[in-house]
């Protein structure tokens, strides 16, 4: 007897574009998420000094741009003014640190952005997110992450359209239990990859949530989230991780 299994693709998601190929959070490497085929890339969020929504992954400019200094407390105007790719490599020198609304007018609608909230002190930060996504019918291709849940819950109450997706690097004992605590619709899960078993994934599935665990670039590390049934994958590899899929999901 043949036992068929069928098991359904994860969509890819590039994280911070194609963070392992070209200089994270930068333009250059949305493109090539996109070229890659992925579904959705994810990018990291800060508010300036005056208000704009810069794509930045860390606090301050230092690691990876040729300036220093924290976002909240820079014009846009200086942080435009960084280069965001030389430390990557020479070849992607001039890359700029992006504004949220460059990557939306970059990628085609049909690819996802999942937004993740790094820092939400500025002033009227939430505003200033929901104004931008409500334009231009953005809420549709959005997820907006965040490791600050409240913050989350904040957002779906004064955007009930919102997806809202829960960070966590937690062991939890059960997580579509624990996402049912916020009574709200939440869309998606994103545990550390290491930290949700088969089990998990089979509850998250039916509550209804999608599964993304972060970051995950070894096949082993696809394989196990595959078997597990994840509905995405977070990676810094978008084109390695959708020639794997090709592979071994016929
Ligand atoms: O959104 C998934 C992942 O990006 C969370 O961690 O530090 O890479 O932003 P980090
Ligand atoms: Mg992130």
């Amino acid at each position: 007897i043949k036992q068929e299994i069928v098991v359904s693709s994860p969509i890819v998601i590039g994280h911070r574009g194609a963070a392992g190929e070209a200089p994270e959070n930068t333009l250059a490497s949305f493109k090539l998420a996109a070229e890659q085929g992925s579904h959705m890339v994810e990018l990291d969020i800060h508010l300036s000094e005056d208000g704009r929504l810069i794509v930045c992954h860390d606090e301050t400019l230092d690691r990876t741009t040729d300036m220093s200094g924290a976002i909240c407390s820079l014009r846009s105007d200086v942080i435009r003014e960084a280069d965001a790719g030389s430390k990557f490599s020479p070849s992607f020198a001039g890359e700029r640190i992006p504004f949220l609304e460059e990557v939306y007018d970059l990628l085609p609608e049909q690819i996802e952005i999942n937004v993740e909230v790094k820092d939400s002190r500025g002033t009227q930060f939430d505003e200033v997110l929901l104004n931008f996504l409500r334009a231009d019918n953005r809420l549709d291709r959005t997820v907006v992450s965040s490791f600050d849940h409240k913050l989350l819950l904040r957002l779906k109450q004064a955007e009930p359209e919102l997806r809202i997706g829960l960070l966590y690097a937690a062991d939890l004992i059960h997580h579509a239990a624990y996402a049912a605590l916020l009574e709200t619709e939440v869309w998606s899960l994103h545990p550390h990859h290491e930290l949700i078993g088969a089990d998990d994934a089979e509850d998250a599935i039916a509550a209804g949530l999608h599964i993304y665990p972060y970051t995950a670039n070894h096949p082993a590390q696809w394989d196990r989230l595959i078997s597990i049934g994840v509905t995405g994958i977070i990676t810094d590899f978008p084109g390695r991780l959708k020639e794997h899929l090709r592979s071994v999901i016929s």
